[in-house]
């Protein structure tokens, strides 16, 4: 038995079209509301788990999963041993953005060389990118809704996921850099990677259909 860890939520929903099409089809199709954390594949010898987006790369760290679908940001700010990187997929494609109030001057306090208060889920990320544009930044750890933090003043800035930017306009908040691209992306448990690699890379391959990388 192969097990496969999805994040629910948003990649799970765009997922649903490619695993209808491919090896990894659940038995019972997946409804929107599912309370399922563990789904037969129509193959015998797969199943599917649905976890949390940050705990995927726990369970194939560990193997309880060996393959998995994971967020590049996750994956590169808290990054576990035991991991191997596969494919870049379809899914989830949206970038890591630095975003402030519309009347917050980000460019004068920088000329100043002011200190920020950002707010973010990506401490390390957010970290590396003040660091690199020379900015000093003290970062203040939340673990979801950071378009809170510069509207009630715990934070001058978040640094966050952008997709449609739909969340950032609804909260009269802008866009004033750009960190990366981000995406989804295939990650292997390594012990299993070594024993089953045809299996896996089989896997992969359809997890990663349609993908541009
Ligand atoms: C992400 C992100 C933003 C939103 C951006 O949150 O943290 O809040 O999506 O998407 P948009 O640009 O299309 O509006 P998500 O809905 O994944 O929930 P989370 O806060 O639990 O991560």
């Amino acid at each position: 038995m192969l097990t496969v860890a999805l994040p629910k939520g948003r990649i799970l929903a765009q997922a649903q079209s490619l695993l209808a099409s491919s090896g990894l089809q659940p038995a019972d199709p997946i409804a929107a509301d599912d309370r399922r954390i563990v789904i037969a594949c129509k193959d015998a010898g797969l199943r599917l788990i649905i976890v949390r987006a940050a705990d995927v790369q726990t369970y194939v760290a560990c193997g309880a999963a060996q393959i998995g679908l994971a967020g590049r940001d996750l994956l590169l700010d808290n990054p576990l041993a035991g991991i191997y990187q596969g494919p870049a997929t379809a899914l989830g494609k949206c970038r890591l953005a630095v975003a402030a109030r519309a009347d917050y001057d980000y460019a004068g306090r920088i000329q100043r060389g002011a200190r920020v208060v950002v707010a973010t889920k990506y401490p390390r990320l957010a970290r590396n990118h003040f660091a690199r544009v020379g900015v000093h930044a003290e970062i203040v750890r939340l673990y979801g809704s950071m378009e809170l933090a510069p509207l009630v003043g715990l934070a001058d800035l978040i640094v966050d996921l952008v997709e449609t930017g739909q969340t950032l306009k609804a909260n009269r908040l802008v866009e004033v850099e750009q960190i990366m691209p981000i995406c989804t992306q295939v990650i292997f448990n390594q012990g299993a990677f070594l024993r089953r690699r045809t299996e896996l890379d089989a896997i992969a391959a359809q997890l990663a259909a349609g993908a541009d990388e």
